[in-house]
């Protein structure tokens, strides 16, 4: 199969259409046998509950080209129970895994030759979502909905890839205590807008959220879990509520005990703390593992020993590692890669 004329190396992090989408179509209390589609446009009524009230939730997992040739993607089966958990939250059906995974292989089957090749840095960004479609006007769940995949090709989601970024600590919450900071709805990238923009105004590269009942804890960031490094190189990962419950940081605890023989403990994190860390970062489907070289708290400046130039050394080592399993040139734990082809 020959792959599309792309400057891989090249790609940030935007939206670009490839051939296929899988659709599939919930009616009368049941999901419809789905199909792949060329047509990126979608028609809705124009009082569709995804429109009037939000009702909409996603995923982001990636389609890997390994070393030896293969496609594969990472652990889809948990945004499978991940997407599960957050439809359940907003009243939506539920996609059922092994569909999922179903779609998952055929979307990116069909869109093989977007599948950017091993060593250019890029990847195929998968986005399955699920929105309410039929009118609602009453504060209400809607009774019609859409699940979709849609795929893009990616690079780095920051600018300059692996240098270190500077973030501040934020003003606004992007959840509530018993909200919905733990599941992946729409909604909650809706709150965050506002602050993203008037960071990168400011000239960071994001926002660190502190948890939104005390202010006194590390949350996560916009589209990201925190991991940090201590003096003595354990790995801290904070634990709360109202964070997304992030694939990559899970994995990456467990690559960190059970690869690199370190410490790693999720727990609640202040913020007074953040200042002793050796090395932080940000980690995502989206962000990798993205370093963190400078924290602003309103003013006061948090500089990592790390420094702005390149990753600390115990977050190169996870980064090394964890992309390492992903493209094939170090085995994985048992079900964590899903070959496609
Ligand atoms: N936190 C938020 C708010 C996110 O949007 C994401 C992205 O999916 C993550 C964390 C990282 O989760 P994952 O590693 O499963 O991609
Ligand atoms: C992902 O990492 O898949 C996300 O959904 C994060 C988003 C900010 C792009």
């Amino acid at each position: 199969m020959e792959k599309k004329n792309i400057d891989w190396s090249s790609i940030g992090f935007a939206y670009m259409p490839t051939d296929y989408r899988y659709v599939s179509n919930f009616k009368d209390g049941k999901w419809d046998e789905g199909t792949l589609s060329t047509d990126p446009n979608i028609v809705l009524n124009e009082c569709a509950g995804v429109l009037q009230y939000s009702q909409s939730v996603f995923e982001g997992l990636k389609a890997y080209t390994t070393e030896d040739g293969h496609i594969v993607t990472f652990r889809p089966d948990l945004n499978a129970e991940r997407m599960a958990a957050s439809a359940a939250r907003l009243e939506m059906p539920v996609f059922p895994k092994e569909r999922f995974i179903d779609a998952v292989e055929q979307v990116v089957k069909a869109n093989a030759a977007w599948v950017p090749p091993y060593g250019s840095g890029a990847t195929l960004y998968l986005r399955p979502y699920m929105f309410g479609s039929n009118a609602v006007i009453g504060v209400k769940p809607a009774d019609e909905y859409q699940f979709r995949i849609l795929t893009t090709p990616v690079g780095p989601y920051f600018k300059g890839g692996a240098k270190p970024i500077t973030i501040r600590v934020s003003d606004y919450d992007r959840a509530a205590p018993c909200g919905t900071g733990n599941i992946k709805a729409g909604l909650n990238y809706a709150m965050s807008l506002h602050a993203i923009v008037d960071a990168h105004k400011q000239g960071f590269d994001e926002n660190m959220y502190l948890d939104p009942k005390t202010r006194t804890k590390v949350e996560e960031t916009g589209g990201a879990n925190f991991i940090f490094v201590t003096k003595d190189g354990k790995v801290v990962t904070p634990k709360s509520d109202s964070i997304l419950p992030s694939i990559t940081r899970r994995s990456l605890i467990y690559v960190a005990k059970e690869y690199l023989g370190l410490e790693a403990e999720e727990r609640e994190v202040y913020f007074d703390e953040v200042k002793d860390f050796a090395e932080c970062g940000l980690c995502g489907t989206a962000a990798v593992i993205s370093p963190v070289g400078k924290i602003n708290d309103h003013g006061k400046e948090i500089c990592f020993p790390s420094g702005m130039e390149k990753m600390g050394p115990v977050i190169q080592k996870l980064y090394d590692t964890l992309t390492g399993i992903q493209m094939g040139r170090i085995e994985a734990p048992k079900g964590w890669i899903h070959v496609i082809e």
